[in-house]
């Protein structure tokens, strides 16, 4: 086990171009469980492989437990890799297919078999060990996968989006299932996602990336709670924040023809800033729909996504139809397509970001 730090590391595929990676820097813990997060070409996977030695590092450092890896070949870093297509061999069986890797290493018999016998227990696949892959469901050959990564013992765990081939269902069941595991090993591991539920789910810690820049490295709720910037604000939450750009007025902000009312912390963040319009962010939770009254600001529903014990309502401002809007309400709220609604904001503590750069105000 090992702590990993990734030390102003880039990667530059094209020269001249923008990095792929640019100057990342995170301090891993010893056992830490950390995801890497963003949308699609952001760099996860190619933070990843530099990790794992099958990406040169074009400047920087990485460490693994103090030791630079910088040069060090792949196969001397310790580390066992899970990947989306974890190919194993359909002639071997569940048992000989964890065992590869031992053997590849020249470990007696009887040790190899210990552990393999070890690592099929832990990860329930002991009554399949005679099997062949082809008689797996899905799962059960991500979990063979996993064995053959567990069976090494590394000192890091890498993983890259090992659960894109299963079902929805089966996804949710073997992500809870990779994090107790993680839990129970206690080995330091990286997991890379461009699902935010993944991330969020699993993470101790979730480093969001974006264009090979880390956004921020925070604890899952940190990220949904203090977003640094409005790019990380609409990316992690599901359904998404509700950005604007809005006008700033006397006692806080105006919105679709309303006031929208903010501490006086808030409104001094804004003047020492110096805006005159700022990108106002509302969770989806962080207001109520009323019927039409004066207060609040009118909306009309377009959509209603009733999940039993929530709601969502989907729609847009009355006063600007381009501008769409979700709202959480309880349950069985009865709002229906085409109600016309007022938001009111439950709580004082909105999200703020600068109208130009995203960065966080307040
Ligand atoms: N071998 C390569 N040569 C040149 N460019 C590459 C190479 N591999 C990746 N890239 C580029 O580097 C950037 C980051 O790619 P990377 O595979 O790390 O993204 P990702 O975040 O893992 O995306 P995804 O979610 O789609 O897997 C992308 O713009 C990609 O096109
Ligand atoms: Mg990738």
């Amino acid at each position: 086990m090992a702590e990993v730090v990734y030390d102003s590391a880039s990667r530059i595929y094209t020269p001249g171009a923008k990095p792929a990676v640019n100057k990342l820097s995170l301090d891993i813990a010893d056992g830490e469980f950390v995801v890497f997060v963003g949308p699609s070409g952001c760099g996860k996977s190619t933070a990843l492989r530099m990790l794992a030695g099958l990406e040169e590092i074009d400047g920087g450092e990485i460490r693994i437990g103090g030791d630079n890896m910088v040069g060090v070949p792949s196969r001397d870093r310790d580390i066992a890799m899970v990947f989306q297509n974890y190919a194993l061999y359909p002639n071997k069986t569940v048992a000989e297919n964890m065992d590869f890797p031992l053997k590849m290493r020249g470990l007696p018999k009887s040790e190899r078999d210990e552990k393999v016998r070890a690592a099929a227990e832990t990860l329930g696949l002991t009554e399949f060990l005679d099997r062949k892959p082809r008689a797996l469901s899905g799962g059960q050959r991500q979990r063979v996968a996993m064995g053959r990564a567990i069976v090494r013992e590394p000192r890091v765990f890498l993983m890259d989006e090992p659960l894109s081939n299963l079902d929805a269902k089966m996804r949710v069941g073997t992500r809870a299932e990779i994090a107790a595991l993680q839990q129970r090993l206690g080995v330091t591991t990286i997991y890379v996602t461009h699902d935010q539920v993944e991330a969020m789910t699993m993470g101790h810690r979730v480093a969001v990336l974006r264009l090979g820049e880390l956004q921020q490295f925070a604890s899952p709720v940190e990220l949904y709670d203090r977003p640094v910037n409005a790019f990380v604000a609409g990316f992690i939450g599901s359904p998404s924040m509700n950005l604007f750009t809005v006008p700033v007025a006397d006692g806080g902000v105006r919105l679709g023809g309303a006031l929208v009312p903010l501490p006086a912390s808030a409104r001094s963040a804004i003047s020492a800033a110096g805006l005159e319009s700022v990108t106002l962010g509302i969770r989806p939770e962080q207001w109520t729909a009323n019927g039409p009254s004066d207060e609040g600001v009118p909306a009309q529903v377009t959509v209603v996504e009733e999940l039993g014990s929530d709601a969502f309502l989907y729609g847009t401002l009355a006063d600007a139809p381009d501008q769409p809007i979700v709202v959480r309400a309880p349950g069985r709220s009865g709002a229906h397509l085409g109600d016309k609604i007022t938001l009111r904001t439950i709580t004082d503590d909105l999200h703020l970001f600068h109208p130009d750069t995203g960065a966080r105000l307040n």
